[in-house]
């Protein structure tokens, strides 16, 4: 290989059979790969643990662990889940297809491979992994915006972190599967991302808004929908991006959706954001108890405002465990 090439991609490339291993090593290392050889699972799993990779190559049978229990633990993991493993094996058996499909790996071929075939395997499998790095900086950078417009006033600092968490706990005491609570958690931390178009002496005013004040404040939702829309893996988070300030009698914004219309999320959003801002200190007052917050949220139900059923639940919650979603621990 050219030493002045560029790198296409760094591989793990796991047998513990060196003549399987070495020539495999060789044909990517000579079409501009990185290449990190080990000889057993645990190995393979550790090198993919600690440093950037693109893509791994197990054989199925290894000294240890199995290619197939490699595969299940990379993908098991939040920080390497996206990575992509393809299992090899000299045997071809129909159940060694399904077990590899079970374990999660991207692709399963029989040894000896065609080199074409490998190489196209891996271009397109790394061009993906480069895809879902690119996603996931895209998403990094969103938070960390989020939690910038939120350092700018000392009296919502810690609130997004806190909304996000009590966010997921409302939705799993109501039975939501993880992929909402996934959605909760991110919409927690940039619910309010459109405040970046709001001027600071809005945004931090410590008294009322004014009527054309009030109009600036609440593009906040529209113009945070429109930030996160390119986001694919945001879809389910725009929601409540919009409409975490409806109302059930329909007064609330951008749309004066009402009841159901308002989705269940952007409902369950709105209960532990209202919750949290009651019970901590805001520029014009200082945090209420929990007795008083429940009791001005209780107030608003009846005047047809918040979801009476989720009200109810973040009660229920509070007398189980009255720090269930206070500062502590944030
Ligand atoms: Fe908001």
């Amino acid at each position: 290989m050219s030493s002045n090439r560029p790198i296409k991609g760094i591989i793990v490339v796991a047998d513990n059979n060196e003549s399987a291993r070495e020539p495999l090593v060789e044909l990517l290392r000579s079409n501009c790969y990185r290449v990190i050889a080990v000889e057993n699972g645990e190995q393979a799993f550790n090198a993919a643990c600690s440093q950037p990779v693109d893509l791994l190559l197990l054989d199925v049978m290894m000294p240890g662990p199995s290619g197939f229990s490699v595969c299940r633990a990379i993908k098991a993991r939040p920080e390497t889940r996206f990575l992509p493993v393809v299992l090899l094996t000299g045997i071809a058996r129909a159940e060694d297809r399904l077990r590899s499909i079970e374990a999660g790996a991207d692709d399963f071929l029989h040894k000896p491979v065609r080199q074409e075939e490998l190489l196209a395997r891996v271009r397109s499998l790394v061009r993906l992994k480069r895809y879902t790095d690119e996603l996931e900086n895209a998403e990094a950078v969103l938070c960390i915006l989020a939690r910038s417009i939120e350092a700018k006033d000392p009296y919502t600092e810690g609130h997004c972190d806190r909304l996000s968490r009590s966010a997921v706990s409302l939705a799993e005491k109501i039975g939501l599967s993880r992929e909402v609570c996934n959605d909760l958690r991110r919409s927690g931390i940039v619910h309010d991302i459109g405040k970046v178009a709001v001027p600071e002496f809005v945004l931090l005013k410590p008294g009322p808004l004014d009527a054309g004040e009030r109009r600036i404040m609440e593009r906040h939702t529209t113009v945070g929908e429109r930030i996160c829309a390119p986001m694919r893996s945001f879809r389910n988070v725009l929601p409540m991006i919009r409409w975490h300030h409806e109302k059930q009698d329909g007064s609330g914004y951008p749309d004066h959706l009402m009841g159901e219309e308002i989705p269940l999320t952007a409902r369950i959003l709105q209960t532990v954001d209202i919750y949290d801002s009651l019970t901590t200190d805001r520029s014009y007052r200082e945090a209420l108890s929990q007795a008083r917050a429940l009791e001005i949220m209780w107030d608003e139900t009846r005047r047809g405002w918040w979801d009476a059923d989720l009200v109810s639940t973040l009660e229920g919650m509070l007398e189980e465990s009255p720090l269930a979603f206070s500062m502590v621990g944030a």
